[in-house]
């Protein structure tokens, strides 16, 4: 149960009841919410150095009594794989990421407002610290049915949980469900765009401004191939009724050395977030509306080239199909394509993704609290799901 049913309550008990409203939680596991939340905040894990917390995180799962292992990723960055049982591949899944995004805020915790803040109070430690409590109360017979998988480099194209796809010592039988913490401000996501990461590079000739027919300025060529990207995404790009337009930033433009210098390379960098269509379509859309721009830089010496930063992916659709929550779509990227393997997924967390990256971070305790209890009956219903689906006894 969900506890805005409570105001009905509140009303039997009157005043007093509003004023001191029935605990989300009871005391020690909000007491172990807030220890753990604090910690896993206080350390700094900035993508590509989440070492500190990766040390602190796994001796804490092991103090929990959970059996942990890493898995290295990079040099000195693992992903940190537990469970509480006997059983190493369990049938449920559930997964967050340790890095954060620049620069470090420090921890705080505001005791009038029980507003809690610092980077990754929300994006995505909230979700971290509290799946890890919500497991921690659920009774050992669901629980040995679930694993933790928390990983590195969500932040910068989730090179984390790509090595966990493709670990060799990846648990078999796969995860039947995979719960994924990221701030949905409480709301079940039933899905969210696609994307494609793109580079504009151009080629021109350098030359002084006084002659500029000596040289071909890439700026010019670069903005005019970014005039036609402008055209292009009014109206150009596909979109779906469910995810709206396929939008275009152009994130990074860099181009010359001088303003009394004709630029000799120029580039773009954009992030294109799909709202239909694959990342395919709309690239081949974006190189035919640049086709022309580019013979002509290459007719006068020049280039134009485009280079794709990764595979990208198109819109996801995610399960949402448990009773009791709100729901809702996002616009931005997570891990959950990148899990490969064909099992039920589901996305959830406390906290907006509106101040996730900002200096702002922050959310409320009881926002905390109550996504205890929310993953508490995601897991359980994943659980009691693949336990029908591969008919073993009832749980
Ligand atoms: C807590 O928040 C209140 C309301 O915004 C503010 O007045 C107070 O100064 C804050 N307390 C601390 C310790 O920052
Ligand atoms: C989507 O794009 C169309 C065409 O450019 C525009 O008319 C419409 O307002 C856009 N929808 C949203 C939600 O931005």
């Amino acid at each position: 149960m969900r506890l805005h049913h409570l105001p009905l309550l509140a009303l039997v008990l009157g005043a007093t009841a509003k004023h001191n409203p029935a605990p989300i939680l009871p005391d020690s596991l909000s007491n172990e919410l807030l220890y753990l939340h604090r910690h896993l905040v206080e350390i700094s894990s900035i993508t590509g150095s989440e070492l500190k917390v990766e040390h602190w995180l796994s001796s804490y799962l092991e103090r929990q009594d959970f059996s942990v292992e890493l898995q290295e990723v990079s040099k000195d960055r693992y992903n940190i794989y537990a469970y509480s049982g006997e059983k190493r591949a369990t049938p449920v899944l559930v997964s967050s990421h340790i890095d954060t995004v620049p620069p470090f805020w420090p921890y705080y915790h505001n005791k009038t407002t029980d507003v809690i803040g610092g980077r990754g109070s929300v994006d995505a430690k909230g979700s971290v610290a509290a799946q890890i409590v919500a497991v921690q109360s659920l009774p050992q017979n669901i629980r040995e049915n679930v694993a933790l998988l928390y990983v590195v480099g969500e932040e910068t194209g989730g090179d984390g949980m790509r090595a966990f796809s493709s670990w060799d010592e990846r648990p078999e039988p796969a995860h039947k469900a995979v719960v994924f913490g990221e701030p949905t401000e409480g709301k079940l996501v039933c899905g969210h765009k696609g994307i494609l990461g793109l580079t504009i590079h151009v080629q021109g000739k350098a030359a002084h401004s006084g002659y500029p027919w000596l040289g071909l300025s890439a700026n010019d060529i670069l903005s005019e191939a970014l005039s036609e990207l402008l055209k292009l995404r009014d109206g150009g790009l596909p979109s779906s009724k469910h995810y709206g337009n396929t939008t275009v930033n152009f994130g990074k433009i860099e181009g010359g050395v001088a303003a009394n210098v004709v630029a000799e390379t120029a580039s773009a960098k954009l992030a294109v977030r799909l709202g239909g269509g694959t990342p395919k379509e709309v690239y081949d859309l974006i190189v035919k509306s640049l086709a022309n721009v580019k013979a002509a830089a290459q007719e006068a010496g020049g280039d134009l080239t485009i280079e794709r930063e990764s595979e990208g992916y198109p819109p996801v659709n995610i399960d949402c199909d448990v009773e009791g929550f709100k729901r809702m779509t996002v616009n931005y990227g997570t891990d959950v394509p990148l899990l490969s393997g064909d099992h039920k997924r589901y996305l959830y967390g406390p906290g907006t993704i509106f101040v996730a990256h900002s200096d702002h971070e922050a959310l409320e305790k009881k926002e905390l609290e109550q996504a205890v209890r929310d993953y508490r009956t995601l897991i359980v219903a994943a659980v009691r799901d693949t336990a029908k689906a591969q008919e073993v006894e009832e749980l």
